[in-house]
């Protein structure tokens, strides 16, 4: 049976991850979650103060940035750590959430970013989220799907999240953080967000997380079936 890429692309905080997470484990695949990736690059960034106009900086810091994914025992998830150190609580804060944007529209990163990420897809069998993966990272995913909701919506699940991980902030400042990080993600020059022509749009407004995951596997399932036909192994 063929393996396939199924992106996930999609605005901030519409449920890509929660969504991938779940279709992964249902399917057996990996799970490759991008923006972790910028955010690690963002805290780099910061901790070190490379100055985002300065291209030999970046450059010299992003030689020195490994990223790698380790299997959680205890959340049964995958954390991210940045050059051996685990960062997945780090990462997720509203100052990584504040800066990521300005560091992931620089071209160097995005370059450095985007080939880690179609080496880690080479075996195929993942689930991508992101906001390029079907238009510049794996334009020939097998299962394209581009994720939205309302952003009043989309604000009150991430507060929930950071709540959740103790971190308290006012229902406002996520909404302006998720309008100018849309803003940014896409007017950027470089792989900006938007719907791939091939992408099956979902809005997940009154979506529960278990709906999107039954709809993107159905998705996968569908193009599964036709892959087999065409090999001609199903009738
Ligand atoms: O999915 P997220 O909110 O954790 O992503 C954080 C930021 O990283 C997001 O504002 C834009 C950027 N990003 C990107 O430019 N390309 C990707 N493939 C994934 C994320």
């Amino acid at each position: 049976m063929k393996k396939l890429i199924i992106a996930l692309d999609g605005y901030s905080a519409c449920g890509k991850s929660s969504t991938a997470k779940l279709v992964a484990a249902q399917l057996g695949y990996s799970y490759i979650d991008t923006g972790a990736m910028y955010r690690a690059v963002t805290l780099y960034f910061l901790d070190n103060y490379v100055e985002l106009t300065n291209p030999k900086a970046i450059k010299t810091a992003l030689d020195k940035i490994n990223i790698t994914f380790e299997h959680n025992p205890l959340t049964q998830l995958s954390d991210t750590f940045l050059n051996n150190l685990n960062v997945e609580d780090e990462i997720r804060k509203m100052y990584i959430s504040q800066n990521v944007s300005q560091v992931s529209a620089i071209t160097e990163v995005r370059k450095a970013m985007v080939a880690q990420q179609q080496k880690m897809g080479k075996k195929r069998g993942i689930v991508m989220d992101g906001r390029d993966i079907a238009t510049t990272v794996f334009p020939d995913a097998e299962v394209k799907v581009f994720m939205t909701a309302d952003t009043v919506v989309r604000a009150s699940r991430r507060q929930k999240e950071l709540f959740a991980k103790d971190e308290i902030v006012d229902l406002d400042i996520i909404v302006e953080n998720i309008k100018k990080r849309d803003n940014i993600d896409s007017t950027r020059e470089e792989s900006p967000l938007r719907m791939d022509k091939d992408a099956f749009l979902l809005d997940t407004t009154f979506m529960t997380v278990d709906e999107q995951v039954e709809i993107v596997l159905q998705l996968a399932t569908s193009k599964m079936i036709a892959i087999n036909k065409e090999l001609g192994m199903v009738n």
